[in-house]
């Protein structure tokens, strides 16, 4: 708890309109450094660091940069700011608060990769978000920080907002360029992937809001300093979106690797409802339950992994015993059948499949076979979707039958029995 936030520094501290505020409190000196020293010697530090993706899938930043800085021609870099996990509110809270942050990790983006394009693709639904980051480009063309020349350093970076609208599947990276292009937003197969064909069919580095503005302090302090915080293959400042039922819920900035028993009762304040753990739900409606034995975890992408649960883009949604988890199951289930874009099978039927039989959970139904069925379905979606929806569509309705003592003959959870 002695750890002194530096992603949101400036969150309810500065005016989020003010460029001169964000200048008076560190803003831009990130990006005059990484001028000084130079593109490659900015994605070495992001290498050195080993920044790991805070949008969900966890992939190193440092090879995405390269990859990008070392292709030919016209190059792309986009923000995703689509935010459309269920429980994640994290990059809502930077742009809000924050949104020259944003622009200047997309500035050192594209200074770092080469690219003279940028676009912030920000969730429809946000429309404070967008007004902030909107102001915050027109500021930065006012002032030098876009547009030709940038710092008299010879780097020319247009940037622009493109609006999602409202489909969970255009956070996918390959159905967002989709989205930008004006197309139906349906996931590309990988390969090729975005750092060799991206948007508009150029290399392009896309990253998360909060990957981008994990640049600016690593940039300033460099990646000791960066990897000071955390496990060494998972390190770094990170933002947890603490929800559910804590007597404190909002965004966590802690270590990456703080212990989830310290953000639910020291930085939560503890469980409120029946005042008992009953579960845990990590990374969202795609990501894990964990049961209250769990709960030392560690909250890194890595140690997430190995206990078969997930960091996803830091959802922490804590549930009482009294919680409804059939209820919740049920919502998680027709979320998917809802979102699935029905590109492939697997997932399209999949999803279909496994509303009914949790329907039928819910309402103490289930056929003989069900459960079998239920595993073979989640099974067949984890192994056989195209894209990351479908993947991991049926994870948390796994765990959460693995781990919550789901007994079939009197259709109870027994952890919610208490
Ligand atoms: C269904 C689906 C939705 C996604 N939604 C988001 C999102 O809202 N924001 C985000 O940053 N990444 C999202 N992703 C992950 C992106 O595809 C991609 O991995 C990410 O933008 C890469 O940035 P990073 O390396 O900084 O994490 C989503 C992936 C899937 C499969
Ligand atoms: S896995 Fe689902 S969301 Fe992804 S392409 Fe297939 S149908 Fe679409």
């Amino acid at each position: 708890m002695s750890y002194q936030p530096v992603l949101t520094a400036r969150v309810g501290v500065v005016d989020p309109a003010s460029l001169k505020d964000y200048e008076a409190h560190g803003g831009f000196r990130a990006l005059r450094h990484a001028i000084a020293i130079g593109p490659d010697a900015v994605i070495d530090l992001v290498t050195q660091a080993h920044v790991l993706g805070r949008g969900g899938a966890a992939f190193p930043a440092g090879i995405k940069w390269k990859a990008v800085n070392e292709e030919h021609g016209p190059k792309f870099v986009v923000a995703n700011a689509d935010e459309s996990e269920p429980g994640t509110f994290k990059d809502r809270v930077i742009m809000e608060g924050d949104p020259f942050s944003l622009v200047e990790g997309v500035i050192i983006a594209s200074y770092a990769a080469l690219a003279e394009k940028a676009y912030i693709y920000i969730r429809g639904e946000y429309p404070q978000a967008i007004a902030c980051v909107q102001q915050a480009i027109a500021a930065c063309y006012a002032a030098g920080y876009l547009g030709e020349n940038i710092l008299g350093a010879g780097f020319n970076l247009q940037v622009e907002i493109r609006k999602g609208a409202g489909a969970y599947i255009c956070g996918e990276e390959t159905a967002l360029f989709e989205s930008i292009e004006g197309k139906r937003g349906f996931p590309r197969l990988k390969p090729p992937f975005p750092t060799q064909s991206g948007l508009f069919g150029r290399p392009t580095l896309i990253n998360n809001v909060e990957t981008l503005i994990n640049a600016l302090p690593l940039v300033l302090y460099g990646p000791d300093w960066y990897r000071q915080f955390g496990p060494s293959d998972s390190p770094g400042p990170k933002l947890y979106c603490l929800s559910g039922r804590v007597r404190h819920p909002g965004l966590v900035e802690a270590p990456m690797g703080t212990p989830l028993s310290e953000l639910i009762y020291e930085y939560g304040g503890g469980v409120t409802g029946s005042g008992e753990l009953g579960g845990v739900l990590l990374g969202g409606a795609a990501g894990a339950f964990i049961s209250p034995e769990m709960i030392d975890v560690f909250m890194d992408f890595a140690t997430l992994r190995e206990i078969d649960a997930a960091l996803g883009s830091g959802v922490v949604m804590v549930f009482d015993t009294s919680a409804d988890i059939k209820g919740v199951l049920k919502r998680i289930a027709h979320f998917f059948a809802h979102e699935s874009c029905g590109k492939c099978f697997p997932c399209q039927l999949g999803t279909q499949r496994q509303v009914e039989i949790i329907d039928r959970l819910a309402a103490d139904r289930l056929r003989p076979g069900d459960l079998a069925l239920l595993r073979e379905v989640g099974q067949t979606m984890t192994d056989a979707s195209i894209c990351g929806l479908g993947q991991t569509a049926a994870g948390a309705i796994r765990t959460a039958l693995d781990r919550f003592g789901y007994e079939a003959s009197t259709g109870e959870f027994y952890t919610f029995q208490r």
